[in-house]
């Protein structure tokens, strides 16, 4: 059986990257079998699109520009899955991955007619429907933060024909600097892939990884004390590490208890 390919973008200019991290754990979740072809498009030559329209009216389907954007474009055209990871940047995406999006223009062809859900739409050149997948990370706690990265990928993903498969969105990123606490979520980031492979990531699956292991204040508190740097804000910061190990270690005694009497 031929092999399932996975085109994965990984977006961030940090080494190592959170969400790079993540992107990793869902491609392990996904199985072995797979294809996975990942690029960096910022170690990449990608020059942005000219707007030039040479690939509607000189050359159809070719665009002017010959730089790596080519090796992208091949992956693209056969890839079942796209999985998009890029960290949120000023709430979108960073230029660099937007810069990838853009040239997908050449993938347009000339022309427009009337959407499936009613509004206006470019024919494609390529028909693959590839399962897309938005995987992202913040700074800020609040998950509202993503509103309009969400927004924009649901969008693209309806103008490039993509089958929008599921999010995978972690805010208060900063928090995977406690030790520990975040190894349920990376399980469950896992358990994200291994639901796309079958269908797509359920809403409760998008949910629970996005849940807040602090308090929005304590977050704030010990992001600012980490910037800040200095004795008080280490011990400040170290202090609320150890009340979010404490709380986590109290709700899994509560939940495990809460199983042992519910099968007595
Ligand atoms: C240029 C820039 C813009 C950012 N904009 C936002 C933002 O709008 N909202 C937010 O919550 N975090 C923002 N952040 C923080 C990153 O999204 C966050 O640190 C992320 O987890 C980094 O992921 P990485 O380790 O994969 O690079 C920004 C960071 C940078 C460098």
């Amino acid at each position: 059986m031929e092999k399932k390919k996975v085109l994965a973008i990984s977006g961030s200019m940090r080494n190592p990257s959170f969400t790079e991290r993540m992107l990793d754990l869902c491609i392990e979740g996904m199985g072995e079998g797979l294809e996975v072809q990942k690029f960096y498009p910022h170690r990449m030559k990608i020059g942005p699109c000219l707007g030039c329209w040479a690939c509607w009216k000189k050359n159809a389907g070719v665009c002017i520009q010959k730089d790596d954007f080519g090796q992208i474009l091949n992956a693209y055209k056969e890839a079942d899955y796209l999985l998009l990871a890029a960290p949120l940047y000023f709430f979108g995406l960073p230029a660099t991955v937007k810069n990838v999006i853009d040239r997908l223009f050449v993938i347009l062809e000339p022309g427009q007619h009337k959407s499936p859900r009613g509004g206006t739409e470019h024919p494609k050149r390529y028909h693959r429907h590839s399962k897309a997948v938005l995987i992202s990370s913040c700074g800020f706690p609040e998950f509202g933060n993503f509103d309009l990265l969400r927004q924009h990928f649901m969008k693209i993903s309806q103008e490039l024909d993509w089958k929008w498969a599921g999010e995978v969105l972690v805010p208060a990123a900063g928090t995977a600097n406690v030790p520990r606490l975040f190894d349920s979520k990376y399980d469950l980031i896992r358990n994200a892939g291994a639901e796309l492979v079958t269908g797509s990531i359920s809403k409760a699956t998008t949910e629970r990884i996005a849940e807040a292991m602090m308090p929005a204040s304590d977050y704030r508190k010990m992001c600012t004390a980490n910037f800040r740097g200095g004795l008080v804000a280490n011990l400040t910061r170290i202090l609320i590490g150890i009340k979010a190990i404490a709380r986590l270690a109290m709700t899994s005694r509560e939940v495990s208890y809460a199983i042992k009497r519910s099968t007595m």
